[in-house]
């Protein structure tokens, strides 16, 4: 007999539906909990009460809400390890990395506390530059678009949860969120949480809903603001499904870490080699900013690519519940397949394999391809996997042009000294950052994130979310004496 079903969060109290499905470990198959899917009559519930409460929630003091995200953010750090095995268990997720990720959504919600605090200070602006404005005064403030629906991926299934709702909160905007049906856990875990403040009812629910029944609640005129992080054709079925709605995308990358002429001494390359071969790997490869392409100056390119398949090579693979590894299985083994049949296409093509490319089970390999043809699957599109290609550039016009030959733009990694170098790549790169001295893969919680051309459009980051989740509105003084 399975174990009793993990309830959901409905409008911020438990709830069982009527299914449920067991989530599953990626490492050993073994069943890591059973959670309960809410009904559509439940979801419709939770739908009625987000808008129901929006204005109440709109006008909950600031102090209720930063005291609201502390609490989370006190109570994740508190609980952080188990959280962070949770994590591991049900995403495959290696325990170092499941560790760093409760870490950076402690982070989140603080954040979120703080910039609840400053939010909507508000702006004056005088309007007697004008001989029709005189005694007029502009106040302009923001206030949230209404209730949100927040749609988040397997990969950081605690931290991008955050990100989604940890903004909503801060800003007074009610929301749904959905995780993965691959790692719910950790969403559930976080409507724990929740359930401890005194935020108003209905100003939050964590529903496991199926992918199938998604579209409907995407449609639903009540959710005016979707926040989505995933594929890049889940993400545009979604916008194009509802093109008068506010949708911030985060979508796919196929991450660049550039190292040009200059980065050449010894230690430059033991570094650049270091970092490009963890952030290919960390999580399986399965982050949107991992390293994917390394494309080097050719006169330093016969030096960095012995390096980086050592640093490949000893990349501890294994059992994501062992602190000492650092590369486990990917989220399913038709996920490895895939990237297994990525790999042999581009390898028939005429690619050289510098290592790896052996999959077991979800496990592939920590893998490295130079040589690869430009028309191959894995040269278009993300991988998403472990697997590193190497490409040489002659000087850094080659290397920028061969960075921005994507339709991807999420963040690039640039290895220079040259200040000058750096600037240039802020300003040719097309991307929504730009990584100096590192890889792609960075990412501060509080920084703006998002995408140029097709990674997505609008931009995540605490304070960044807030003004995405809300719009301007003016108000208008008359009569004053200024
Ligand atoms: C992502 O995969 O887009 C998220 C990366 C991160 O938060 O580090």
């Amino acid at each position: 007999m399975s174990a009793a079903p993990h309830p959901f969060w409905l409008a911020g109290r438990e709830a069982l539906g009527e299914d449920s499905f067991d989530v599953t470990s990626p490492w050993d198959g073994s069943t890591v909990g059973r959670v309960s899917v809410p009904t559509d009559a439940q979801v419709e519930e939770a739908v009625a009460a987000a808008y129901a409460v929006r204005e109440e929630f709109a006008a909950t003091p600031a102090h209720v809400r930063a005291a609201a995200l502390d609490h989370v953010s006190k109570r994740l750090a508190e609980r952080s390890e188990e959280i962070a095995r949770l994590i591991s268990a049900e995403n495959g997720k290696p325990i170092k990395w499941a560790r760093g990720e409760v870490g950076r959504a402690v982070s989140v919600f603080r954040l979120a506390a703080e910039e609840a605090r400053r939010f909507n200070g508000g702006e004056a602006q005088r309007l007697d530059t004008d001989a029709g404005g005189v005694g007029r005064l502009a106040l302009t403030r923001r206030f949230p678009k209404g209730a949100v629906l927040g749609i988040a991926p397997f990969n950081f299934p605690l931290n991008l949860c955050a990100h989604k709702v940890a903004p909503a909160i801060a800003v007074g905007a009610p929301i749904i969120l959905k995780p993965a049906p691959a790692t719910p856990l950790s969403a559930l875990v976080l409507g724990e949480l929740l359930a401890e403040t005194e935020l108003p009812v209905g100003s939050w629910s964590v529903l496991p809903v199926a992918n199938e029944r998604m579209p409907e609640l995407v449609r639903d005129e009540r959710l005016p603001v979707i926040s989505f992080t995933g594929s890049d054709k889940v993400g545009y079925q979604i916008m194009d499904s509802v093109p008068r709605k506010h949708c911030t995308l985060e979508l796919g990358g196929n991450g660049a870490a550039l190292v040009l002429a200059d980065f050449s001494a010894e230690a430059d390359l033991d570094w650049a080699a270091q970092r490009i071969a963890t952030f290919s790997n960390y999580q399986g490869g399965q982050s949107c900013i991992s390293v994917q392409r390394v494309i080097a100056d050719s006169s330093v390119y016969d030096r960095l690519v012995p390096k980086v398949v050592a640093a490949v090579e000893a990349q501890v693979t294994g059992d994501p519940s062992d602190a000492a590894t650092d590369v486990g299985p990917l989220v399913s083994e038709d996920a490895a397949r895939r990237v297994e049949s990525w790999v042999d296409e581009a390898v028939k093509a005429g690619a050289q394999l510098l290592t790896g490319g052996v999959r077991e089970g979800a496990s592939y390999a920590p893998t490295v391809l130079a040589e690869v043809p430009g028309d191959v699957t894995i040269s278009c599109e993300e991988v998403f996997g472990p697997v590193l290609t190497l490409q040489r550039a002659d000087g850094t016009d080659a290397v920028l042009a061969a960075a921005n030959d994507s339709k991807y733009g999420l963040q690039t990694g640039v290895f220079t000294h040259d200040i000058q170098a750096a600037f240039r790549a802020h300003r040719e790169l097309e991307v929504g950052g730009v990584v100096v001295g590192d890889v792609p893969s960075y990412r501060a919680d509080q920084m703006p994130y998002g995408g140029a051309k097709q990674s997505g459009v609008g931009r995540e980051g605490v304070k960044f979310a807030m003004d995405d989740y809300t719009y301007e509105r003016v108000l208008v003084l008359t009569g004053l004496e200024l």
